[in-house]
């Protein structure tokens, strides 16, 4: 899904997030594995503060293991839960459960204490656009789901897929709007595919991922490429082009060919697991 924001889109979202938070017990939040922080919107802190949060580092079949491992240290030091994800398959859904569980420990326990037995928990599935939310709600909820429908004396026209007898997830996900203050999000996801192509420049954009493997992950665009890294991106670029025959008439190199090819070779994974972003190391 391609989108584009304008500040109405906006503002009714985060209105209809703010209704939707009184509903619920649990913020269960995507984020994109090879981009964790610019996948996400801070300000779901503020909205989601005095919930159990829980994040899914979705795509983590796309990002570096051993990143993905450093950014749930992170975010486990900031006190959320933390389940790495693809959230295609049923298989890294095994875990959720129980970490669901353990993230409502808290809530189940004051229930209990207020003499509210049974009760399920409630949670609530929010990220930006193209992290995965609806494939998360198919796999998760499975075919197995019922939906509840409206329940009397909750918000008119919810529907909650109840889960199991524990846990009751709001069908449709909450849209943060991704925070582009900073130039390099907006890079990342370009990158990640998350930004309409059409008004991107993939030229630039694969030449900032030149740079970007080239410090990060040495070998790779030899590796894949037969080409030597020691070289300005534009010029690595070319050595691309000529690598995939990238020609046009006349028998000149066509670039803008080979960064398109670079630029999806990163996206489906055909570049290996690559993780973009990094976790400030924690003093
Ligand atoms: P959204 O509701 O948050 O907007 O995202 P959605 O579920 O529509 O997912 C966006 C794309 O990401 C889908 O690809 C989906 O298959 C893919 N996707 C979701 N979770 C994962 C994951 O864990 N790993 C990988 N590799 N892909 C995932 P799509 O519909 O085919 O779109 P596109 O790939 O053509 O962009």
């Amino acid at each position: 899904m391609h989108f584009q924001w304008y500040p109405g889109h906006m503002t009714k979202a985060k209105r209809q997030m703010q209704e939707d938070m009184k509903l619920i017990d649990l913020v269960i939040e995507l984020v994109d594995a090879r981009i964790p922080l610019s996948s996400r919107n801070p300000d779901i802190d503020d909205l989601g503060k005095h919930k159990a949060r829980l994040i899914l580092m979705n795509k983590a079949d796309l990002a570096s293991k051993e990143q993905t491992a450093a950014w749930s240290s992170y975010f486990k030091e900031k006190g959320y839960f933390v389940v790495n994800l693809d959230a295609r398959t049923r298989a890294g859904m095994k875990n959720i459960n129980e970490v669901v569980a353990k993230a409502c420990q808290e809530k189940i326990e004051r229930d209990w204490r207020r003499g509210i037995k049974n009760r399920p928990v409630r949670a609530m599935v929010v990220g930006i656009p193209n992290v995965g939310k609806s494939t998360f709600i198919n796999t998760y909820a499975g075919k197995a789901c019922a939906k509840t429908g409206n329940k009397p004396g909750v918000t008119k026209g919810k529907q909650w897929i109840r889960l199991n007898k524990n846990l009751e997830l709001l069908d449709t996900p909450g849209i943060l709007w991704p925070k582009f203050e900073d130039q390099r999000v907006g890079l990342y996801l370009a990158l990640i595919g998350s930004i309409k192509d059409e008004i991107l420049n993939i030229d630039e954009l694969s030449l900032e991922l030149i740079q970007i493997l080239q410090e990060k992950y040495p070998g790779i665009l030899h590796e894949r490429f037969e080409i030597q890294e020691e070289q300005k991106p534009a010029e690595i670029l070319g050595e691309i082009a000529k690598n995939r025959n990238c020609v046009k008439k006349g028998n000149e190199l066509d670039y803008s060919k080979a960064a398109a090819l670079l630029v999806e070779e990163f996206r489906s994974g055909k570049l290996g697991k690559i993780t973009l972003e990094f976790p400030e190391k924690q003093s």
